[in-house]
């Protein structure tokens, strides 16, 4: 298996740069996902590094070898990168079988067909497909398609998998599933893996770490999914990773309001920051389960203004200091503490968690 390096990458369509100074180590054995939104450039970082498209600046290295470079005019053509790629609309024949799909690679290989047929049920069993060789697409599930695709691209024992959106056709059980497979499948072949995807929940919960990108197609932060998560560089990570509040504050005698407002948060300042939110050069994210609701005065008081039930949670718009907040509640705490809140009725807000961020990223969230 290898790494995969990405050294000051560059890419233009004609004007357009799409891509610019893009570096990145993808580690041997890794489950490494660029997230970030529709259009960033994902999908042409992936072709880059399966070779069907050329740099325009910079080199790619899949282990120690130099596969692209656009100073050295180094392309290798994608048969020799030993890549498996599978792309979003996963692309099985329709007029082949499971296992003539999932042969295919190999007789373009000219493989021997004893080999070809035994390495074919391994894949069929690796991806868990065994029972179902003969059929034909149409008569598989949307996640069995796709385990075909994934079985089809394991199979010439790529030292690396670009998985472009693998998911987003299936619906929310079998992606799940699905996730799992993956993963497991990582543990099996100790294959890299390189996974693209704009949907934060998938990129949380297989990642070993990810890569967050911005509109203009920047590296913002790359870390573990929980120091993502839990440590935001930015608010444009915060934002994008989960729903999210971002309160303007105002500092007045001695205690933290929403700014023009008698609203109080109810929590310190931290060190050294009062000047700085004096100029509004710092803004507050909350996480909407962030915030409790009470019943009792004394804290921030809203109006709640729409109720909407989820299942498991219940998600609140509360209008307060002028800003409408989203606050979620455990539907189990909801109904403790005697009245469930309904629309219009007076609320208490207490703020749990805030995170503290430079005034800046919001905006510029990358467009260029
Ligand atoms: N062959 C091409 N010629 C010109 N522009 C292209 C070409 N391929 C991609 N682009 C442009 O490059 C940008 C990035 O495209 P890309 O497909 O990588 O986005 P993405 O991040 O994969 O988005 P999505 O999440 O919607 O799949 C887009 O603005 C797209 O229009
Ligand atoms: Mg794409």
């Amino acid at each position: 298996m290898a790494d995969v390096t990405l050294e000051n990458v560059g890419k233009t369509y004609g004007k357009h740069r799409i891509i610019s100074d893009f570096s990145v180590t993808i580690k041997d054995g890794e489950c490494f996902t660029f997230l970030g939104p529709s259009g960033c450039g994902k999908t042409v970082i992936l072709r880059l590094i399966a070779g069907f498209e050329r740099l325009t600046d910079g080199s790619i290295y899949i282990g120690d070898r130099l596969v692209s470079s656009a100073e050295k005019n180094i392309h290798l053509p994608p048969e020799k990168r030993k890549i498996g790629m599978v792309f979003q609309d996963y692309a099985v024949w329709p007029h082949k079988s499971v296992s003539e799909n999932i042969v295919y690679p190999l007789q373009m290989q000219k493989i021997e067909t004893a080999e070809a047929k035994e390495r074919t049920l391994s894949a069929v069993k690796l991806v868990n497909l065994t029972g179902l060789e003969t059929r034909m697409p149409f008569q598989l599930s949307g996640g069995q398609q796709q385990r075909v695709a994934l079985a089809r691209a394991l199979i010439s024992k790529p030292r690396v998998m670009l998985l472009d959106e693998p998911l987003s056709n299936l619906d929310a059980n079998l992606r799940e599933e699905m996730r799992f497979e993956i993963t497991s499948l990582q543990k099996q072949t100790g294959v890299t893996i390189l996974y693209v995807t704009h949907d934060q929940e998938v990129a949380l919960a297989i990642s070993d770490r990810l890569a967050v990108m911005d509109k203009a197609g920047r590296i913002r932060q790359i870390g573990p999914p929980d120091d993502i998560y839990e440590k935001p560089i930015d608010p444009f990570i915060f934002k994008f990773m989960g729903i999210s509040n971002f309160i303007p504050l105002e500092y007045r005698n001695g205690q933290l309001f929403i700014r023009d407002s008698n609203a109080l948060l109810g929590c310190p300042v931290t060190d050294g920051s009062l000047e700085r939110l004096q100029s509004h050069e710092l803004v507050v994210g909350c996480r909407p389960y962030d915030i409790e609701l009470i019943h009792k005065e004394g804290h921030a008081q809203g109006t709640i203004q729409r109720i909407i039930y989820l299942g498991a949670t219940i998600d609140y718009r509360v209008a307060v200091g002028g800003k409408i907040l989203r606050v979620q509640q455990d539907v189990r705490d909801a109904g403790q503490g005697g009245i469930p809140f309904r629309t219009g009725d007076p609320v208490g807000l207490k703020f749990r968690d805030l995170k503290w961020f430079e005034n800046r990223g919001m905006d510029e969230e990358g467009e260029s």
